[in-house]
């Protein structure tokens, strides 16, 4: 059987655990798909890149793109040149690519494959939040658009394909990979005891992320945040690794001096850093999507910081509660918890920990009957 290579898109933190594991079900498929590993370079600090290549034994990629930062078009822009350069060394019919997730790196590398008739599977296919001010909205309705074979990791994702006329044959249930990897890691990550390193106690913190441009750019609305972490802070200790685009709001507001005391602020966290801050807080407070995943997977109560998710089944199956966007609210919510009563939470179908299994026999099936 002749040879494809297959085109793995890395490009952004959230990207590379999911890329882990899939790089290696196709290692061990063995088999004519031959993966090559992309990074696009979107994300390229230590703390937001290359700790998640050296944690998750990731092997250095087939390229380095080296993009950087930019603005949405510019940075998506870049990508598709740079992408398509590659993409044109290339036998279109000894190529495919997958891509995974919603960030500028999975719709920038769809597009530029799509246009030069190359197949584009997209892993997490289907997710919405039905809220285009996010740029990921943009990014996971363009990606499902283009892509050939759609791979759904919930429910939800299924049935909003479904919605948007898209037919079953383009689509596959295999579950959320972002699971392999908490379950390969946990072990490792619990090891880290990180917690530990930052002076608290287990399961006596509050773990907070934050990121999104809709908590995070518009100056009055961080410093009403810092007010509610600060508030909690009272109460408990917080643990707060501090995003590259946080950082730069908080100086830009000149924020800094108004976090209290009892927030521990750190730099961006490694993979098992972060998870087993995760796997022993009291509870969660967060805008990231993996954090809502994880976070319902090992059962520590979530809030999301959000008018909205597009990860729904961390709602109905997991431990999650979408507060609403305005940072008044999450109070109450934070004293319920803390009283006791909160979500306890079930498992969540196919978040097993072997979609990269299903993932790889779907673009075998696909991708090695075509010959
Ligand atoms: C991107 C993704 C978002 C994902 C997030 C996780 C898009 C549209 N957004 O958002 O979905 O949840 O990554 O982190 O793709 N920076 C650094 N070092 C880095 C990377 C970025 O300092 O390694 C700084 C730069 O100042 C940059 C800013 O962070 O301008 C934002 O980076 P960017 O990749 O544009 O978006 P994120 O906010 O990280």
């Amino acid at each position: 059987m002749a040879e494809r290579e297959v085109f793995l898109v890395a490009g952004a933190r959230p990207n590379f655990m999911k890329v882990a594991p899939i790089l290696r079900a196709m290692e061990a498929a063995g088999g004519s798909l031959q993966p090559r590993l992309v990074h696009t370079g979107q994300h390229y600090d230590e703390g937001m890149s290359d700790v998640f290549f050296r944690q998750l034994r990731i092997p250095p990629p087939f390229i380095h793109l080296g993009i950087g930062s930019g603005t949405q078009a510019a940075q998506t822009a870049k990508i598709m040149m740079a992408f398509e350069e590659l993409l044109l060394t290339r036998d279109p019919k000894r190529a495919a690519v997958v891509v995974v997730g919603d960030v500028n790196s999975t719709m920038a590398c769809s597009l530029a494959a799509a246009k030069l008739r190359i197949p584009v599977a997209h892993v997490e296919a289907g997710l919405r939040s039905f809220d285009r001010a996010m740029p990921e909205e943009i990014n996971r309705v363009v990606t499902d658009a283009v892509a050939d074979l759609l791979l759904v990791s919930e429910e939800s994702g299924a049935a909003n394909l479904r919605a948007e006329g898209i037919p079953e044959s383009r689509m596959r249930m295999v579950g959320n990979v972002m699971i392999d990897t908490l379950t390969a890691e946990l072990e490792t990550a619990r090891a880290t005891k990180a917690w530990s390193k930052h002076g608290v106690r287990e399961r006596n913190y509050v773990y907070v992320t934050l990121h999104r441009p809709s908590n995070v750019d518009d100056g009055d609305k961080l410093r009403r945040i810092i007010g509610v972490l600060n508030e909690i802070a009272e109460s408990l200790p917080v643990v707060f690794p501090v995003h590259p685009r946080t950082q730069a709001r908080l100086k830009e507001n000149d924020l800094a001096k108004e976090i209290a005391k009892g927030i521990i602020v750190t730099e961006p966290l490694g993979y098992h850093e972060s998870l087993s801050l995760v796997d022993s807080a009291r509870l969660v407070l967060t805008d990231s999507g993996g954090i809502q995943e994880e976070s319902s997977v090992l059962g520590v109560p979530c809030l999301t910081l959000r008018a909205n998710t597009e990860r729904p089944a961390t709602v109905v199956h997991g431990t999650n509660t979408i507060v609403g966007d305005d940072p008044d609210a999450v109070m109450p919510h934070v004293r319920e918890i803390l009283s006791g009563r909160m979500k306890k939470g079930g498992p969540i179908p196919m978040w097993d920990g072997r979609a990269a299994g299903r993932i790889v026999a779907a673009l075998v099936e696909e991708w090695e009957a075509r010959g």
